[in-house]
This record gives C-alpha cells, structure tokens and sequence, in this order.
C-alpha cells in the first residue's frame, strides 16, 4: 500500500465531514428541502466574499465562471484590458479572442506581479476599456498581482470594472469584494472551497451589472448572469439550469468549517502555511519561482541536475504524494506545492520531508531534515502554547 498524499493547487483534498455530507441521498433540487439549503450556502459564500453583492453557483468549472464574465460584459469588437503573467492569465486573451472581443495584452514576465504603472498606462491607451481582467493569485507562477490598487484604477473610470479571478484566492488571502472596490470575483470549487471540482462562483458589482446591463450583444445562453441572478435571489432560491446540487449541498458544510474558524484564522492559517513552506524550500537550496509569492502555492526551482518531470512522477507514484509541476517554459524545473484548503502545518511537514527523500533517491546530496526543521520553525506559531 501507498498513502496517497493530494499536496496539488487544486484538486485539494476534500475534508471527510464534507466527504459524508455529500454521501447522503441525493435530493430533487426543484424542492423547498434543497432551496433553504441553497439560500443558507449563498449567505454563507456571501460572508466569503465579504460582500453585500449577490454571489451566483455556476456548473462548471472556474473557466466557465472567466468565460461568463468576459461574455456578460463585452460584447463582440468591444475592448478589454488583461494581464498575462502565466497560464491562467493568458486564459483571458484565448476566450476574448473565441468571442470576438478586442483584448489589450498586458505582458509580465512569468514570477513577476503586475506594476501597476502598466496598468495604468493601458487604461489611458484605451479609455473605451470595458475592464482589466487579472488573476489574484496566478497559480502557474504562484504570484499575487495587486487587485486591490488595480480597482482603485477603475473605480475612477465609469463603465470600466476590475474583474478577479480568485480561483486560488477566495478562501486563502484577506480580499474582501466591497471594501477594495473589486467588481467582478470568481473562484471554484476544487480549491480552497475543498470540494471536488464542478463548481464555479462568480459575485458582481453593482456597476458591473450596469455594465452588463448595457452591452448588447451576446450575453450567451447557458452563461447569462442576469438570468442567473433572477433565479438564485432569495424568494426563488435556486439556479436557472440543473445546478451541481452535491456539491452545493457540500459547500453549504465548507462554509459552516470556515464559519466556525473565522475568517481572520483562516486567512493568518494561509499565511503561516506559505511562509513555512516558503522556509522549507528556501532551505534545501531550491529557487522560489516568484517575486511576489501567492499564499495559495510556492513553486520552487528544482536543483540543477534533477529532472522535475521526473521528480513530480517518482513523487507520485512511488512515495503517493501528488505535487503539480510547471507548465509551458516551466515543465519539467519546477515543483507546485499547494497549502490551500483543507492543510495544516502537518501537511507542510509531510511535503518538506517527500521532497527530501525524493532528493536523496534522485542522488542529490541533501541535509536530511533541513527542509523540514525550517519549516517546523514558522509552523510551531500555529500551536499553542502548552499550560505548564
Ligand atoms: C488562477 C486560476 N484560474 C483559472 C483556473 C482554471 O480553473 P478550472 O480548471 O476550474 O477551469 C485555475 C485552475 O487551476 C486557476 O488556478
């Protein structure tokens, strides 16, 4: 036997009350048994996003929830504004370009954040923007870009939003909707909401539904938000399609564990489980790949001379502890390890001490335990103290 480890950036692993929760009998979801579970879990993600906006389920996965902001908000020969620091950056450009929609490349090396000099530059060179679209975390980079000061950008601009995917945010760092302006917010399932994958979110603005309001066009059929949000508002309580019903009534029981952790608790728990996991690698000579490190994942340069491809296979498959790898230019140099959701300081010391080991199997020569020590070093803040 193997034990098997899901230390990747989604699928996460998925909590086992959640687990047995979803177990149950399945239920019709046109009932008032489903409704009140499906208005308690709206509230409930509602409090998530730290927004007084209603926050619509998707069925799909978090591309779809992408795919339905660029489409409710542009219009065909319409221009939007992106950032493309990584995969799920570049993302935005593929689906404007599918739509016919005009998309402004704003291009950052990978591991870098956006300067907002860029951003700001961009928005003066289109002033018929109808938004910047920009990941919070870019998980193919494990960086954070500055939401935050790219919405203080467009609040100042009518008819121009910052749309947020929080894909690997929502649930990992502070970022509440309201406070910072930010008017379109997306996340999915398969992350730090610790559910299997299936489900997106998607929260709106008031002004972005003027703006949604206003563009003629395409709004699509599947993924028409304002039919969404006539459906899912409290008095009709449910979705304009089949929703993924399990996996709202799986969400309801996440958000009661965030509910009961405390949104504060859960966002320093994310934070000490990166900077341990930021320490760890730092200590066995591996290269963080970004500047400006994500909460959600650290990607770390393998050393020299060790084929990562490789490594993340013999990982996998001969020790049971499943990491993702690089992609595009980053395959096969780079290791992904994931500390959203359902993870705790001994999930980081169980990652730090399969990545030496794994080292040590691939002939480099590593201080056994060094990796986990500097890690055991932040992680021991998440204890308490003992009562002598
Ligand atoms: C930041 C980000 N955006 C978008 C996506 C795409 O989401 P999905 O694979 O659920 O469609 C991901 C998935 O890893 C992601 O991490």
């Amino acid at each position: 036997m193997i034990k098997q480890y899901l230390l990747s950036p989604g699928p996460t692993m998925v909590p086992e009350r959640v687990l047995l929760r979803m177990a149950h009998p399945m239920i019709h979801h046109r009932t008032p048994q489903f409704s009140a579970i499906f208005a308690e879990t709206k509230q409930m993600l509602e409090a998530l996003y730290q927004t007084d906006n209603d926050a619509l389920m998707l069925a799909s996965s978090g591309t779809g929830a992408m795919e339905a902001a660029v489409t409710n908000l542009c219009a065909p020969g319409d221009t939007l504004i992106f950032v493309n620091g990584g995969k799920f950056g570049e993302r935005w450009g593929k689906i404007a370009a599918r739509h016919g929609i005009n998309a402004v490349e704003i291009k950052v090396a990978w591991g870098d954040a956006v300067a907002i000099d860029d951003v700001q530059a961009a928005l003066n060179a289109h002033p018929d923007a109808k938004g910047v679209f920009v990941q919070a975390s870019e998980t193919s980079t494990t960086t954070e870009h500055p939401i935050r000061e790219i919405a203080a950008l467009t609040a100042k601009i009518d008819g121009c939003v910052t749309v947020v995917d929080a894909i690997t945010a929502l649930g990992v760092i502070d970022m509440p909707m309201d406070a910072w302006g930010l008017d379109v917010v997306i996340s999915g399932s398969q992350k730090a909401l610790m559910l299997p994958p299936g489900l997106a979110t998607i929260a709106l603005s008031e002004k972005a539904w003027e703006l949604i309001a206003a563009t003629k066009g395409c709004h699509g059929f599947y993924f028409d938000l304002a039919a969404e949000r006539k459906n899912q508002r409290k008095g009709k309580d449910t979705t304009a399609w089949t929703p993924a019903a399990a996996l709202i009534i799986g969400l309801n029981e996440v958000l009661k564990m965030i509910e009961e952790e405390g949104l504060q608790n859960l966002f320093t728990r994310h934070q000490t489980l990166a900077e341990a996991t930021r320490a760890g690698v730092t200590a066995l000579d591996m290269r963080l790949v970004s500047n400006a490190p994500a909460a959600s994942t650290t990607g770390a340069f393998v050393p020299d001379g060790v084929d990562g491809a490789a490594f993340i296979k013999y990982l996998r498959d001969s020790m049971g502890v499943t990491f993702a790898g690089g992609q595009d230019h980053l395959t096969g140099k780079i290791l992904r390890i994931a500390h959203l959701g359902y993870y705790d300081a001994f999930d980081v010391t169980i990652a730090m001490s399969a990545i030496e080991m794994a080292l040590e199997r691939f002939g480099y020569p590593v201080a056994m335990g060094a990796g986990v020590a500097a890690a055991q070093r932040v992680l021991v803040n998440r204890v308490p103290r003992a009562v002598l």
